[in-house]
């Protein structure tokens, strides 16, 4: 393909993508296809011949677009939100077209300096503490890792390096071997999946605290499973706490947890995948209590700031630890500016080698946007939950799970565990909205939760014209069976 031709079909998917994101409403958010359908439709062999842009552009519309969810759907109510907008497509397409690698300063000056840039404005807007940020030039610092999952494994793998190397030099007469089994890290039983996964592939047994009603993991039950596991010989190493959990987004308590791990030097490390955001806004300040003493922090831009899929902030407070643990060099990776400016060598704060150019389409995005829109993009999908919660608290057929937590809304039928499960199934098989379930001290419940590239209240209003007009069919019918039952009898 020549410049002309990628001219040509450059704008013709500009225009697509456009058309796409303008007339979502006008499909349904679930696809109406069963498995397979995609590979029986396409040849089985990669074409001998070139094809047409033309040709292949029509087969996207055709083939593939009825085969996706729509994630950007304002109708998509499901998990939690993946953001995108506008300035952040034309970020990832800036940053596909130069294809660079960040593997070092020397490999692309831009692609390491930006980042260093937009971490410390993400960490402002956040009001992080200053030790954050580089330009503070301490050992502290952020960097765009792809998923909160990464984040939350570095976390594990570093403080259990950390624990090693500790246990180590206080107690030379135990074997490397020795010490790593008797790591053990705690968590709360509403921590994401990734944490318990983290646990696994980092070969740390993670402890899943339960935490009752108040779905709140806090200092009084980690210190009580710390003792527990004292008691035992085991080396408590690490707590992941989070700030928004998935099911109800409840918040862990994490200025008691820095107390009980700064006693024992665990590891201290936030999850606010979603709720991240909520640090920006003077509403939340609470939620910042404590974040001075953690060690490390992940928020997800992806998730609820304008950013699309992937980009994933993490925050450390001592990176050096994380170089100490996990730095591995070659000579074809040297340059000579290495080391100058206190510019971080960004390789040894994650898994890969190789980095994309994430930091660019968060630049865009933060300068399309600035601070004030950004506020505004979140108080605004709040909102709209605080209407969906309106209309649930005003029907008494429905209750509330748990207190609405920034744009979740966790609500169940009344009067019986299989009608929210009935509901939602009923729902989900018409496919003009799309929520999934979750489970609270053993009862189903459903999430509705604000997403989609612009939602608007009109949206909310279809959500829950649909929820309520499903729920009374579903209790008329129920109302007719009975009815029948009862005559029979
Ligand atoms: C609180 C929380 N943490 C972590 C994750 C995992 O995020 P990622 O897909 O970026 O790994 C999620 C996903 O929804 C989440 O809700």
């Amino acid at each position: 393909m020549d410049a002309d031709t990628f001219r040509e079909f450059g704008k013709a998917a500009v225009d697509f993508i456009a058309d796409y994101y303008e007339n979502i409403r006008d499909t349904d958010v679930l696809p109406s296809v069963s498995p397979g359908y995609l590979i029986n439709l396409l040849p089985k062999e990669m074409p001998e011949k070139p094809e047409q842009w033309q040709e292949i552009l029509k087969d996207v519309s055709k083939l593939i677009v009825p085969g996706l969810t729509h994630w950007q759907s304002p109708n998509f109510h499901a998990y939690y939100p993946i953001a995108s907008s506008y300035p952040s497509v034309v970020g990832e397409m800036l940053s596909a077209a130069f294809g660079v690698m960040g593997l070092s300063w020397i490999c692309s000056p831009s692609c390491t300096e930006l980042e260093l840039v937009v971490m410390d404005w993400l960490a402002k807007f956040l009001k992080l503490p200053a030790h954050f940020l580089h330009s503070t030039k301490g050992p502290g610092g952020g960097i765009i890792q792809g998923s909160a999952s990464e984040s939350v494994l570095i976390a594990v793998m570093v403080a259990r390096e950390q624990a090693v190397r500790r246990f180590k030099a206080a107690q030379p007469e135990l074997s490397e071997g020795e010490i790593r089994a008797r790591l053990v890290g705690y968590s709360s039983d509403q921590s994401n999946c990734c944490i318990e996964k983290a646990g696994i592939l980092g070969a740390l047994p993670l402890r899943l605290l339960p935490t009752g009603e108040s779905r709140v993991m806090g200092g009084t039950q980690l210190a009580k499973a710390v003792k527990e596991d004292l008691a035992k010989g085991l080396i408590p190493t690490v707590c992941l706490a989070t700030l928004g959990a998935t099911d109800t987004c409840s918040y862990d308590d994490i200025a008691s947890l820095a107390t009980v791990c700064e006693e024992h030097k665990i590891w201290l490390h936030v999850d606010a995948a979603y709720a991240g955001c909520a640090l920006a806004l003077e509403e939340f300040a609470h939620l910042r209590e404590g974040l001075d003493r953690v060690d490390s922090l992940n928020y997800n831009l992806h998730k609820s700031l304008a950013i699309n899929f992937e980009c994933s902030p993490m925050w450390l407070r001592d990176s050096l630890k994380l170089v100490q643990s996990f730095k591995v060099d070659r000579p074809y990776l040297q340059h000579k500016y290495k080391g100058e400016a206190d510019i971080p060598v960004f390789r040894h704060w994650q898994i890969p080698l190789g980095r994309r150019f994430r930091a660019l389409k968060v630049w865009l995005t933060f300068r399309t946007y600035g601070a004030d829109g950004l506020r505004e993009y979140v108080r605004h999908r709040i909102r709209l939950a605080e209407r969906f919660e309106k209309y649930v608290l005003a029907d008494t057929r429905l209750e509330m799970v748990a207190k609405r937590s920034m744009g979740l809304v966790c609500f169940r039928v009344r009067g019986g565990d299989n009608l929210s499960i009935d509901l939602l199934k009923r729902i989900t098989e018409r496919k003009k909205i799309y929520m999934v379930p979750a489970i609270s001290e053993g009862k189903p419940f459903i999430r509705f939760v604000v997403c989609g590239m612009e939602p608007k209240e009109c949206d909310i209003d279809f959500a829950w014209h649909e929820i309520e007009s499903q729920l009374s069919q579903l209790l008329s019918e129920r109302e007719v069976t009975r009815g029948e039952e009862s005559s029979q009898r």
